[in-house]
């Protein structure tokens, strides 16, 4: 059984999809906390129907620039954390917190990386700018995190079609459907340790 943390910024949709999954799935997992950098987003207010503590936790807080990732390790050890999922998290996650758990967290991005990524692109602006570019394809990725915005091994991707009368409002959609029902499966193996890191590779076991 692993014990997980939660990331959320926004409305927490990947968090209901999550607790979802992990019974549905019968996912050998239990969302120990939420943690967000946002005082009272939606994502709190799944978490306390469900019984989750949740954390607000922001770089504000802290004077010293070494105590934000000393609290939020100090979090993660309370809650005896095997694995921290992003769900819409904003921020960058503090190298500190990235060194104490290698290979242990995980994020979703609402496109195909390598591309439309990086800082400044969440939300409606990498939908915005997908269509923007002509694409015809554009998806979902699930990947480890590292020190830098969305550079980490890749875990799984799936693709979504760019129709010619979108709007970014209805791609994010159609989009977010695809991140409901795959997160779950990256999570459910990594809990399984069907996960197998090779460097970039990631590697599935059956
Ligand atoms: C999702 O599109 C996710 O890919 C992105 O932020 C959005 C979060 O949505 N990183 P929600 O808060 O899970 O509803």
């Amino acid at each position: 059984m692993k014990h997980i943390a939660v990331f959320a910024s926004g409305r927490g949709s990947n968090l209901a999809a999550i607790l979802t999954a992990i019974i549905r799935d019968r996912i050998p997992a239990k969302v120990e906390c939420v943690i967000s950098d946002q005082p009272s987003p939606g994502a709190f207010d799944i978490a306390r129907q469900a019984g989750i503590p949740t954390y607000w936790a922001a770089r504000s807080q802290f004077s010293a620039a070494e105590a934000y990732p000393r609290h939020l390790i100090q979090l993660m050890q309370n809650h005896h954390i095997d694995l921290i999922v992003l769900a819409g998290y904003l921020k960058l996650i503090p190298r500190q917190l990235v060194a104490a758990y290698p290979g242990m967290i995980m994020n979703i991005h609402p496109a195909l990386l390598p591309n439309f990524c990086g800082k400044g692109y969440y939300g409606l602006k990498v939908h915005e700018a997908v269509i923007a570019s002509g694409v015809k394809m554009t998806g979902v990725t699930v990947h480890f995190v590292d020190e830098h915005y969305d550079t980490g091994p890749i875990i799984l991707q799936e693709t979504v079609p760019v129709l010619s009368d979108d709007t970014p409002e209805r791609l994010a959609a159609r989009v977010l459907e695809v991140e409901h029902r795959i997160y779950p499966l990256v999570i459910k193996a990594f809990c399984e340790d069907r996960l197998v890191v090779e460097g970039r590779k990631v590697n599935w076991k059956s």
